[in-house]
């Protein structure tokens, strides 16, 4: 008797666990978020296009390689609260993407509640809308209120379906020195720990993240925890840092990715990359966006990236994750910022190539190179 022969799926899928690389039981191809399911969590950053399912490719790629989403922008405060008053928040984009998330099984974060940039001008002013002089007229008080008011608002809404909020944004120089933003001149520099004692009102079982760009660089770093050290001492619930990773080919030196995730290892909170991908075209140091000087390099890559260069970007991603490997055990989530390279905020006007999919959702060099890096 004929054995019957094993459909091609199920051919797939056993040679794919055969070769030991987790494989995606539909497709038989393998997914990032299985290759590293004993290691870390895989997410991406996704648009209002992807989670409304507008843009299908870029739905699908979320849907079967991660685990994990992050909102680029609809959660933070110039969408999610354009306007003060009891109806200045508009939350449609937002319920979408969690909507997104739920239905298909994701691990969900928030991004981002206080943070310098994305903030209309009007919570930094005094009640009836005023500027003087081009200062910030809202007192203490009054923003303080406004901080308290947003964060009970839209943690609240979201309590138990959102399960990791980054609370504080970008708060420090590239000197590890609090930065001088309208929330630190106005309030003070204990504004850092209202917003996360607020969160934590507002959903006591959300993890509490603080995120910022550059930790690599050891001045910033040890500015960062320093911070959280300070927020543990006063019984602030911090529970996690985001290291947002939006690295360069040549910055930073693995040594440094592995230094500083040796150095977070020890605060007793989860680690996490937040933002990762890889810069082809070169930017100033910091990834300031405010300070985003123009670009000096000119459109190289405009006619596609040649193969000698997306093997040098496939090694880069591989050096990352060979350290990332060997931090497993600390890390939570590798969360990529966007799905594919026509996605990426480092295209402004440009053709970039930073993440692990083309333009056409097809999976890059890179991306093979990451699922061999993943720890068997
Ligand atoms: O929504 C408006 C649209 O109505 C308008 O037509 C269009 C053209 O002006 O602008 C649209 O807003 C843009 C927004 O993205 C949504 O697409 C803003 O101009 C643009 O500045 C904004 O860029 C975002 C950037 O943060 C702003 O700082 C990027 O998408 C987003 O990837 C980037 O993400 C940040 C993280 O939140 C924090 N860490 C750094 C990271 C990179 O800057």
């Amino acid at each position: 008797m004929l054995m019957n022969t094993p459909s091609l799926p199920l051919l797939l899928v056993l040679t794919g666990l055969l070769a030991g690389c987790a494989t995606n039981p539909k497709t038989g191809s393998p997914t990032l978020k299985d290759a590293y399911q004993d290691d870390f969590m895989i997410g991406v950053a996704i648009n209002q296009k992807q989670f409304t399912g507008e843009d299908t490719n870029g739905a699908a790629l979320i849907k079967a390689q991660f685990n994990s989403i992050s909102p680029e922008n609809v959660l933070k405060w110039e969408i999610i609260h354009p306007r003060p008053g009891e109806n200045g928040y508009d939350f449609e984009p937002g319920d979408r993407y969690v909507d997104f998330g739920e239905t298909n099984g994701m691990y969900i974060i928030g991004h981002t509640l206080i943070w310098h940039s994305q903030t209309p001008r009007w919570v930094f002013r005094d009640a009836n809308g005023r500027a003087l002089n081009g200062t910030n007229s809202a007192d203490r008080e009054l923003l303080l209120k406004r901080m308290h008011d947003h964060i009970q608002t839209v943690v609240g809404r979201y309590k138990g379906r959102i399960q990791c909020w980054d609370v504080v944004n970008e708060a420090l120089n590239e000197d590890g020195t609090l930065r001088r933003s309208p929330w630190q001149r106005i309030i003070g520099d204990d504004y850092i720990e209202k917003a996360f004692q607020y969160a934590h009102e507002a959903d006591p079982d959300a993890v509490l993240r603080y995120n910022d760009y550059s930790l690599e660089n050891e001045p910033k770093r040890k500015g960062a925890i320093a911070l959280i050290q300070k927020l543990q001492a006063r019984g602030i619930p911090v529970t996690a840092i985001g290291s947002q990773s939006h690295v360069k080919m040549d910055w930073p030196a693995l040594e440094q990715v592995d230094a500083t995730l040796s150095a977070f290892a020890k605060l007793g909170v989860k680690v996490m990359i937040t933002e990762l991908d890889v810069d082809l075209l070169g930017r100033s140091e910091s990834a300031e966006v405010a300070e985003m000087q123009r670009e000096i390099t000119s459109n190289v890559y405009s006619n596609g990236l040649p193969d000698a260069v997306q093997q040098a970007l496939a090694r880069r991603y591989a050096g990352l994750f060979s350290v990332f490997v060997k931090h497993r055990k600390d890390i939570a989530l590798v969360t990529f910022w966007g799905v594919s390279d026509g996605d990426s905020w480092l295209n402004r006007g440009r053709m970039n190539y930073p993440l692990l999919f083309r333009r056409d959702h097809k999976p890059s060099p890179a991306f093979d190179a990451v699922i061999n890096t993943a720890h068997r």
